[in-house]
């Protein structure tokens, strides 16, 4: 089910202090389950789809606040978490998520049994990022550094030309 399927993220979540960004947010899973869940955190539900903020802030609970907008378009190193569950492949979602991050905070990706964290891994390493030890279905990078100059590339780029 899919609520069930953004909470078994909470514990994981909960390990890193500071605002949680739910990137490509969609319908709101997983940010807002983990918004419920984690009434004290601020979550921010990023979406590129103007249609899908609209629902977004009809169902958004007090400590969420959607921002419609690209993540390669957002301010960089200021989240303690992002999450993003079927965004993008691996390799972009990490490109894409990792810049919204500040050094110690972590990006936490839901993930199927295809993928593949080593070229996560790589992607990470050019980020400032590392891949930590995840639980099954999720990738976990840390964020060790600041976002490099270059980063984030311009829209749509990292998809079009992944970094591995
Ligand atoms: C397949 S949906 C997944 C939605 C939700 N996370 C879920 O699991 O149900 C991917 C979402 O990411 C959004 N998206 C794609 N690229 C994005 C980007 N670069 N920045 C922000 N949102 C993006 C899309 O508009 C879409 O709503």
């Amino acid at each position: 089910m899919l609520l069930d399927d953004s909470l078994r993220g909470v514990d994981l979540v909960s390990r890193f202090d500071g605002t949680v960004v739910d990137v490509g947010s969609g319908t709101g899973a997983p940010g807002v389950p983990l918004a419920v869940s984690l009434p004290g955190r601020e979550v921010v539900l990023l979406e590129a789809e103007r249609r899908k903020c609209a629902f977004l802030e009809a169902w958004a609970p007090a400590n969420a606040r959607v921002v419609w907008g690209r993540a390669e378009d957002q301010p960089v190193d200021w989240a303690g978490v992002a999450v993003a569950k079927a965004l993008a492949h691996p390799p972009t979602a990490v490109e894409w998520c990792l810049p919204l991050v500040r050094e110690g905070g972590a990006v936490i990706l839901w993930v199927g049994p295809s993928a593949e964290p080593q070229r996560a891994s790589v992607v990470a390493e050019k980020l400032g990022g590392k891949l930590e030890d995840s639980p099954p279905g999720f990738i976990v990078v840390r964020k060790v550094g600041p976002t490099p100059a270059g980063f984030p590339r311009r829209p749509g780029v990292a998809k079009k030309r992944p970094l591995a």
